[in-house]
């Protein structure tokens, strides 16, 4: 269903995001890209990244600014289960090598990236914590782990920003995608996921430890930042 949905909305989906967000979500993924990054301790030589439903590959192009930046070299994989976003990032992203497939059935070795990264994708997988096993399984021991995620938050600007998303979203993403059916489900999603401190108890069950929860503006998106110990 999922994979239909992100089908359909495809050639519209930055635009959309962009719209809706008011360009936020790309604050979002530069301040999760610059806080992984600080997490991460290359000791020399190429680095491995994945973007795990990595879409259209905007975390993926974020990735490799935020790298250059800083001089480190590396190689960039993204994983997708959406034929047709991943369509969009062969052409934005073809420094990339980019797979077709789901998150609970990854197909790289054990123990392969330095760093991975999901931003507003585990929300969406079928099976949660398969997933979550998956992407520690790939990490190395000692990688980071950066998810990037919507939840409700109880505060006043949370709250403002939930009556937004849910009033406002999805009449928008009808507009621009033609599909109101996946910005109704997107609201649902984020309706009934765990903030960041339940979330991090999923994760640390498989084994990682939590090095950062943080909310960003204006209160509906969070960063968790995770290691997997060596
Ligand atoms: C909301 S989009 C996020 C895309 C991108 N990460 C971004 O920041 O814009 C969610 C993406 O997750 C993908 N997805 C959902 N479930 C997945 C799964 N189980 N395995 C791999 N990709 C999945 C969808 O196809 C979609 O491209």
């Amino acid at each position: 269903m999922v994979r239909e949905l992100f089908n359909g909305i495809a050639e519209r989906y930055d635009l959309a995001n962009r719209l809706i967000s008011l360009n936020l979500d790309c604050c979002w993924r530069r301040k999760a890209c610059e806080e992984a990054l600080k997490a991460i301790s290359p000791e020399g030589g190429k680095i491995s990244v994945l973007d795990v439903a990595c879409g259209t590959g905007d975390m993926l192009l974020c990735l490799r600014k935020k790298l250059d930046e800083r001089g480190i070299e590396a190689e960039f994989y993204g994983l997708d289960c959406s034929e047709n976003m991943l369509e969009v990032a062969k052409r934005k992203v073809p420094f990339a090598r980019l797979f077709h497939g789901f998150a609970g059935d990854m197909p790289f070795g054990d123990g392969s990236f330095d760093l991975v990264t999901v931003a507003f994708g585990v929300r969406n997988f079928s099976n949660r914590k398969k997933g979550i096993e998956e992407i520690y399984r790939v990490l190395k021991p000692g990688g980071v782990l950066a998810v990037l995620e919507f939840s409700r938050n109880p505060s006043t600007l949370g709250r403002l920003a939930w009556f937004y998303t849910k009033g406002v979203v999805p009449l928008i993403g009808r507009l621009v995608t033609g599909y109101g059916e996946a910005y109704s489900y997107l609201v649902r999603s984020i309706e009934k996921f765990p903030g960041p401190e339940e979330l991090a108890e999923e994760f640390e069950r498989v084994g990682f430890s939590t090095l950062k929860a943080r909310w960003f503006f204006p209160r509906i998106a969070f960063l968790l930042l995770l290691r997997k110990d060596r």
